[in-house]
């Protein structure tokens, strides 16, 4: 039962490369991590901890988004800015339908590893190690990049310490104030549909904050309006490097795994006597656990009693991922189950990852209609099932990419290959996440509607 940071070697780890060529070079590399400052603070995670809390009592609203993979490529001030941008937009059209707080956490500044359905990818009958990510190997089609280098997690270290810096800079600097509502909107989203409804909203939102600034509250001294308070996140699934960066909090005397302020258990990896769960339980940090179609409620269970034993609110996020088909006959017995054992967690919707189709074309896609009709279905179940629906969990890019089908301003099939840039799975633009941030938002409305 004894835990340590490393505890997690002693047990099955899927995922995790065992072909590093010089395990010794992965291991110096893993301790020079281990004397690197901390990329959050212990302190942040509990607060956003509570804010979760708040969530799981249906008084805020949970809005996780960002990148499948973070990549090495798309390292660029301009792609930061702009999905902090689009969670932003998003955020402020999602308080104003949900009439509540939207705690924001970016897929962002550590999300490089994947979990692959294949070990192996074939090409033209040549057959190589699959791309796991950034941070392990490279994406081109050689033997030499798809060999797992140690080096990359210095590099990738390093790009999440000044993604975060930036960001950090964004949310309290005075960019994400409350009265530039206006100048968050991006300029290719001009013309769409959804561009006028979010000018109407900002100019509401513009005259409310001047109002109240006319009978004498300075938005310059009320927080709130002038920072955000913005999270990270990313799946723990390299734990070499997690726990390099897992860290005794002095104030609290308890473990913290400072790579960021929430991490996540994927579909793949949740095995109850697995790595990583194993590592996940003896961190502090709020958990995502994401919930697929093969997980029973029992096995929910028991995960549970193992990551959450004193059922603490705000520690589990629970991160349905069922596809749209089946989403709500995999999801309610699970939602059931745990109403019933009055399990105290955050219920989430990631409408992505049971979604992926792949067109004629060759191309991985998702449909918007499918991830809304996902996300419909899974506020209906929690709502039939007596729990709320908490939030929601997102790929996306604030790039104008063509790889998700559908939206208000349609992106095609024959679109696909005009700006396809993802290293992982399809991502919504920014025009198809504002579109879904609205109706999202309608959706609250009419919640609001019904319940008074
Ligand atoms: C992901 O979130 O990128 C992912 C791989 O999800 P899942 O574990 O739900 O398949
Ligand atoms: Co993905």
């Amino acid at each position: 039962m004894s835990w340590t940071p490393d505890s997690w070697r002693e047990k099955n780890a899927l995922h995790i490369p065992a072909d590093y060529p010089d395990p010794a070079a992965l291991q110096a590399v893993e301790s020079e991590l281990s004397s690197y400052p901390p990329l959050v603070f212990a302190g942040e995670a509990r607060t956003l901890r509570s804010s979760l809390a708040r969530v799981a009592r249906g008084e805020a609203f949970l809005l996780q988004g960002g990148d499948c993979a973070e990549s090495f490529k798309e390292f660029h001030p301009n792609n930061i800015r702009d999905t902090f941008r689009v969670l932003l937009q998003m955020a402020v059209v999602l308080t104003f339908g949900a009439a509540m707080p939207v705690i924001k956490v970016g897929r962002i500044a550590g999300q490089f590893a994947k979990p692959r359905s294949s070990p192996t990818e074939t090409v033209n009958g040549e057959t190589l190690p699959s791309y796991r990510g950034d941070n392990i190997n490279g994406m081109e089609f050689t033997t030499e990049a798809r060999l797992p280098d140690p080096q990359r997690l210095l590099k990738a270290y390093g790009q999440a310490a000044a993604t975060l810096n930036l960001i950090r800079a964004f949310a309290t600097g005075g960019y994400a104030d409350l009265r530039n509502v206006q100048k968050w909107n991006l300029e290719f989203v001009s013309g769409n549909p959804q561009e006028d409804r979010y000018r109407a909203l900002a100019d509401k939102i513009s005259e409310a904050i001047t109002f109240m600034e006319a009978c004498g509250v300075n938005g310059s001294s009320v927080r709130a309006i002038h920072e955000v308070d913005f999270y990270t996140s990313h799946e723990a699934l390299l734990l070499g490097f997690e726990s390099a960066l897992t860290r005794i909090d002095s104030t609290s005397g308890k473990w913290y795994d400072t790579s960021a302020h929430m991490v996540w258990i994927g579909d793949r990896t949740r095995q109850p006597d697995g790595a990583h769960v194993e590592f996940c339980r003896g961190i502090e940090n709020p958990i995502g656990l994401k919930c697929g179609p093969s997980l029973a409620p029992d096995e929910l269970l028991e995960l549970l009693d193992i990551l959450n034993p004193r059922n603490e609110a705000g520690r589990i996020v629970l991160i349905a991922r069922f596809g749209a088909e089946k989403a709500e006959a995999g999801l309610a017995p699970l939602v059931r189950r745990i109403v019933a054992e009055g399990r105290e967690v955050v219920w989430s919707c990631d409408p992505m990852h049971g979604n992926t189709i792949k067109t004629g074309g060759g191309y991985k896609t998702r449909r918007v209609d499918a991830i809304l009709s996902e996300v419909r279905t899974f506020f209906d179940v929690c709502r039939q099932e007596g729990a709320n629906p908490g939030g929601v969990h997102f790929e996306m890019t604030g790039q104008n990419v063509t790889e998700c089908l559908g939206g208000s301003r349609e992106v095609s099939e024959g679109d696909l290959s005009s700006r396809y840039h993802t290293h992982c799975d399809p991502r919504l633009n920014a025009s198809q996440a504002l579109d879904l941030a609205f109706i999202l938002a309608d959706r609250f409305k009419e919640i609001q509607k019904s319940t008074f």
